[in-house]
């Protein structure tokens, strides 16, 4: 299929970017990852999800999922690509992150959604800007959906960034209930995107968030008329000193779950790491953009966070199911392991699922959830 060989053959090609100027290779590549993107959304491959089902199915707040691994946020703004998703044998699929007004995004030197891959070191970053149409468009695209079964469908939303507190809150309402409507099976609240103005990208606990939080404990999760789970998802650089705290917030409020987490701002920590042919290219990004960072080396933080987010929930037993998501640099089955052994159990990709299309094509997820 087209999308296979390019993704294969852009693969081989992709460590030859760093030869080429910094500003050219963030143009070509934020261009090349918009039209791939957007043409996986819109393939139609022959359904794998049965064989997964069929050894490792699992539930996930009584529903059941045909594997424990789905695309993290941000890889279907425009709420695409649910049936592609479905046929590869993704436990669940999310759309967004949405806000209430549409946004375009960021633009600046030149390029349109910048993004930057530094393939040695398995390494990407991207500044975006929530580029998105809007959460009532997206809900009414997501109502016309036709279900598969196993693969849930999830919606992730968040306030306007930069739009004064009251108004926000109440769009934030307002799109957590359009999605109600559309029958989604959970909401995910980003709490992090480092790409925007205002928007929480590290030590989270802070008067905003707890207001926030509040709001909507008080307008969605205190007024729910059928049990739609609504998970908070913060940076894997969330200190581990708040995560107690925070999660004592969440479960106290009557949320369903964390994710942890979204991409990474600590632009000196992972420098020492990235391969010297990729440096240039690197600090370019950083430097003129900033921007989040994702991939392979997030998987240690991740782990790290989510296991202990495992062992704070184990003691304080909410009354109520509340799962850890772990979310960044998983790309392989040995991530999976090792997070079972952490007794992780949920998982969310995004830079390792591109990595595992080049490399299995619509196989990536049989390749990645072994069958237990
Ligand atoms: C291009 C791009 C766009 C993203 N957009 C969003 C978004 O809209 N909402 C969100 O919560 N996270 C977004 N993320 C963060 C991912 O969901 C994920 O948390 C992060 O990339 C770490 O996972 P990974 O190492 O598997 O990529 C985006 C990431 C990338 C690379």
């Amino acid at each position: 299929m087209f999308v296979e060989t390019l993704a294969r053959v852009e693969h081989v090609f992709r460590p030859l970017m760093s030869f080429l100027p910094d500003n050219l290779a963030v143009r070509m590549f934020s261009a090349g990852r918009t039209f791939f993107a957007e043409r996986l959304a819109a393939t139609r491959p022959a359904d794998r999800s049965v064989p997964i089902a069929s050894t490792s199915s699992s539930t996930i707040w009584g529903k059941t999922m045909n594997s424990r691994l789905w695309n993290a946020a941000g890889m279907f703004k425009k709420g695409e690509g649910y049936t592609v998703a479905a046929r590869q044998g993704a436990g669940a699929w999310v759309a967004g992150t949405t806000t209430s007004l549409p946004r375009v995004g960021n633009t600046k030197a030149g390029v349109t959604w910048p993004v930057a891959v530094y393939p040695r070191t398995r390494l990407a970053s991207n500044w975006l800007g929530l580029p998105n149409p809007g959460h009532a468009a997206v809900a009414a695209r997501i109502s016309k959906l036709e279900r598969h079964p196993g693969c849930l469908i999830g919606a992730s939303v968040s306030a306007d960034p930069g739009m004064a507190e009251t108004e926000a809150l109440q769009g934030l309402v307002d799109g957590m209930n359009a999605y109600d409507a559309a029958g989604v099976d959970y909401l995910e609240l980003n709490e992090s995107c480092p790409n925007v103005p205002g928007h929480h990208d590290g030590p989270a606990l802070d008067d905003g968030l707890i207001r926030r939080l509040e709001f909507v404990h008080q307008h969605v999760l205190a007024k729910r008329r059928r049990h739609l789970p609504v998970v908070v998802k913060f940076s894997v650089d969330t200190s581990v000193d708040q995560l107690e705290d925070l999660l004592v917030l969440l479960v106290t409020m009557g949320f369903d779950g964390v994710i942890l987490g979204n991409t990474s701002i600590a632009y000196p920590d992972h420098r020492q790491f990235v391969h010297e042919r990729e440096m240039a290219h690197y600090d370019y990004f950083t430097s003129t953009f900033g921007g989040g960072l994702s991939g392979a080396p997030l998987s240690p933080l991740s782990l790290n966070i989510a296991t202990l987010a495992v062992q704070i929930i184990e003691r304080l037993r909410p009354a109520n199911e509340f799962n850890i998501i772990r979310c960044g640099g998983v790309s392989s089955a040995a991530d999976l392991d090792e997070s079972r052994e952490h007794g992780i159990q949920f998982h969310q990709w995004y830079t390792g699922y591109y990595e595992a299309f080049a490399r299995y094509g619509h196989d990536c997820y049989r390749a990645v959830v072994s069958p237990r």
